[in-house]
């Protein structure tokens, strides 16, 4: 029997028409180093999967890019037939390169291309919610989204999408996609260190729409900060569970999808997401990315 908070963490959000809890998962750690090839363990990587849905995580992120198709494929074994409850999160725009490398991959038949794979290797009629990915590994680029944004309102009105947003995008972007049709969410990176998207998390809360910080925890290179391990002493917390915390209680609007290839670290971070934090703890953690 499980001993972790029932229900999860932060409670639930709604993505269109689809609830979905806050405490989600990352599947990009999933594939092997830098995210390229199969898992050195495959077996413990299904197991964390299936330990994400037991502990009553209704959202999973993923890429067909990871890997590539190695994480969606993962998903597919570990999950497939999804139990109704369950959403998964893909995003297209990205494709990889012999290096490793991430090049955007936008042209409207790169798109097309990519919901087909995403379909094929979750096996799914239809993607619950697909993010258009904009910039380039480095961060946001600006420009117009309008001609890949309005390829995948295309794709959504033939019945392959069911609800569409936006990722690495800048706020201007976020607001040309807004103009063109409706989005459910913003996935850029944003943790306690990475404060630049302040201002649009706070106008898409009064907005409606969730906000999805990537790299919660730091992504590669773990969150490190003398102001974190000082207020995790205090509380007896990791500092992985204070940063998570800590995007909880910043607003409503966050969803969580930090990413471990460990069943004990997705343990430990559900375990600790629900950690309160007090004033004085916020204060000190806020000024951290400031
Ligand atoms: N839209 C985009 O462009 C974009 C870009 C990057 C990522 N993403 C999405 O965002 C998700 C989250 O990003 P991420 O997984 O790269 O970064 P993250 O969640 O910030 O951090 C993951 C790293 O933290 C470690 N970790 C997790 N829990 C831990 C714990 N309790 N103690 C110590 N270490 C812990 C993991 O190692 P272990 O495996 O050892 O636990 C892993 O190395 C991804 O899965 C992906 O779905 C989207």
């Amino acid at each position: 029997m499980s001993t972790l908070p029932v229900p999860l963490p932060g409670g639930t959000w709604t993505l269109g028409d689809l609830t979905v809890t806050r405490f989600g998962y990352g599947a990009m750690q999933l594939a092997g180093p830098w995210v390229m090839g199969p898992p050195a363990d495959h077996d413990g990587a299904l197991a964390v999967l299936r330990e994400a849905v037991a502990l009553g995580i209704t959202h999973i992120d993923t890429a067909d890019a990871y890997g590539p198709h190695v994480t969606n494929r993962l998903i597919r074994e570990a999950l497939h037939p999804y139990p109704d409850p369950l959403h998964i999160v893909t995003k297209v725009g990205a494709t990889r390169d012999e290096q490793g490398g991430w090049p955007p991959a936008r042209r409207p038949e790169d798109l097309r291309r990519a919901v087909d794979d995403n379909l094929e290797n979750l096996g799914l009629e239809t993607l619950d919610l697909v993010n258009l990915r904009l910039g380039d590994a480095r961060g946001t680029r600006p420009g117009s989204v309008a001609e890949a944004f309005e390829t995948l309102v295309e794709l959504q009105q033939q019945g392959l999408i069911r609800h569409l947003g936006v990722s690495n995008a800048t706020p201007e972007q976020v607001a040309e996609a807004r103009a063109i049709a409706p989005i459910v969410c913003v996935q850029n990176m944003y943790n306690l260190a990475h404060r630049q998207d302040d201002e649009l998390i706070d106008e898409l809360a009064g907005q409606g729409v969730a906000y999805v910080p990537f790299f919660p925890l730091g992504g590669f290179t773990p969150l490190q900060s003398s102001a974190l391990t000082a207020v995790a002493t205090r509380l007896g917390a990791t500092p992985m569970s204070v940063a998570l915390a800590w995007l909880l209680q910043r607003s409503p609007n966050i969803l969580l999808i930090p990413g471990t290839s460990s069943v004990a670290h997705l343990r430990e971070n559900i375990a600790g997401a629900g950690l309160p934090l007090s004033d004085e703890d916020l204060a000190e953690l806020d000024r951290i990315g400031r």
